[in-house]
């Protein structure tokens, strides 16, 4: 928990009207434009509009607000290429996995827009109560009103749309404070949302420091809902500060996959996807694949196919095509990342390959016999690096993917089926994935943490759950 003496350090200080800030192409660390830098007069300005728009949104039928939401995906699937290249230009994203993004992005709005349509409660028997009878009884959902959502950098428009999409479903409205690196791809979200016929000031994006300005959405009396994909850090400073206000926290993870020796016949497929889940955007995903546990009897076979696996990636330029890596989001998490690996190999760690910078990024790294301290084993680190250690057994693996403070994705490989349910009952995560890697996620899927990993859960028909008021009405028709 960080000391109440610490927030007052936190946030930036106030800013003038009209300020700017720059936004840099990670993999260049070259300028590309400059920001507004908004004051907290601003934000306070963009939440009462907000309230004034609820007055307009929850009078909008299910079916209006579902239509927007179908719009929106629509305008964006037929602008997929100018999305993805935004996103590749600020988040440093190959743009490979830019446009997967967009087509999530098509597909989380559509969700969207069904689950506006089926915002159904329930009717209640009152009469099974003593005294009871007489009466008719049912519950509905109502919208919350302003919903408030900082967003990070490294989905800049999907994760953007897991809170938009939602808010609006339910007849919300919601001002987004993307991450200060990535406001790009919010702002031309939000532009969609305007051609596809949404009330104005429904949503709005609102630039700048993230600590101050998410300051002001969480002192404010207006805004009913904080919901905040980030640090843990951060995390639980919010949750401190918000009160009574409803929150949804999607935090880190340094997710686990446990392999057995059942599958040991396909440990060329299971590398592959490994590689994609701890090295895809440069590991810098909240369920990127950091830790693996495998069957002591195939470590050095895995190892095998895993390092070539990662050894075929290619670094270079986002705009192409045919790269997978690229460079991190700026220098100091590179500098980060370079340290973790040092203090692993000098901890006893062994460095099967990478553990180096490569212009602005950091070569695909897997390291083994890493110590359960080391934080590579603890923390989440963010970057392009795995750790592979044998386990004597399940019982071990198990033991090891749980010893950790985060709980969001889990994944275990194996073909022996009383297992698979051990470990899908056992693991203390939120969502354990069977012969998949814990790097998994659909749209419409519950995607929510245990432990420091989150509170609360996404996925767009579970986050209207957390953005609604349900109300219940009896009516005593013996009267
Ligand atoms: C995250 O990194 O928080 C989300 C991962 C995803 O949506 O695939």
């Amino acid at each position: 928990m960080i000391a109440f003496s610490e927030l007052k350090d936190f946030a930036t200080p106030p800013t003038n009207e009209g300020d700017t800030y720059p936004i840099f192409n990670p993999h260049t660390r070259e300028q590309i434009t400059e920001i507004k830098e908004s004051i907290n007069e601003e934000m306070e300005v963009a939440i009462e509009k907000a309230a004034v728009a609820f007055e307009t949104m929850k009078r909008l039928t299910s079916a209006e607000r579902s239509d927007i939401l179908e719009k929106a995906s629509s305008i964006i699937a037929d602008q997929k290429e100018t999305f993805a290249k935004t996103i590749t230009l600020e988040s440093g994203k190959p743009i490979r996995f830019a446009l997967g993004e967009v087509d999530r992005t098509v597909q989380t709005l559509k969700f969207a827009a069904i689950e506006a349509k089926k915002m159904e409660g329930e009717s209640i028997r009152l009469d099974a109560a003593p005294g009871g009878a007489g009466r008719d009884a049912y519950t509905i959902y109502q919208p919350i009103g302003v919903v408030g959502a900082i967003t990070p950098f490294n989905f800049p428009l999907n994760l953007v749309s897991h809170k938009v999409g939602p808010a609006l479903a339910a007849g919300n409205t919601i001002i987004v404070k993307p991450a200060e690196k990535t406001p790009l791809s919010s702002m031309l979200l939000a532009e969609a949302f305007t051609d596809a016929g949404l009330p104005e000031d429904a949503f709005q994006v609102i630039t700048g420091d993230g600590p101050r300005l998410g300051k002001v959405m969480i002192d404010h009396p207006a805004v009913a809902k904080i919901t905040f994909t980030g640090s843990p850090k951060v995390g639980e400073l919010i949750k401190s500060q918000v009160g009574l206000k409803k929150i949804t926290l999607e935090l880190g993870n340094n997710s686990a996959l446990y392999i057995d020796e059942s599958v040991k016949d396909r440990l060329d497929e299971i590398a592959e996807k490994a590689a994609v889940g701890a090295f895809s955007y440069n590991g810098q995903v909240c369920i990127s694949t950091q830790r693996i546990y495998v069957h002591e009897s195939i470590k050095d076979e895995f190892l095998n196919h895993f390092k070539k696996a990662a050894e075929a990636l290619t670094y270079g330029d986002p705009f192409d095509a045919a790269t997978d890596m690229s460079g991190l989001i700026d220098e100091k998490s590179q500098e980060r990342v370079l340290q973790w690996i040092d203090e692993a190999v000098e901890g006893g760690a062994t460095l099967i390959t990478g553990g180096s910078k490569q212009e602005n990024g950091v070569t695909p790294t897997i390291l083994t016999n890493v110590d359960a301290d080391a934080k590579l084993s603890c923390e989440e680190v963010f970057g392009p690096v795995v750790i592979v250690n044998g386990v004597p057994d399940a019982e071990e693996g198990l033991k090891q993917m749980n010893a950790s403070t985060y709980g969001l994705n889990a994944g275990v490989f194996t073909y022996h089926l009383p297992q698979a349910f051990r470990f899908a009952h056992e693991l203390e995560v939120g969502q354990v994935l069977i012969n998949d890697i814990p790097t998994l996620r659909f749209d419409h899927m519950p995607y929510g943490g245990l432990k420091s990993s989150g509170y609360g859960y996404e996925g767009i028909k579970y986050a209207i759950k957390e953005m609604v008021h349900m109300k219940f009405i009896s009516m005593n028709h013996a009267f």
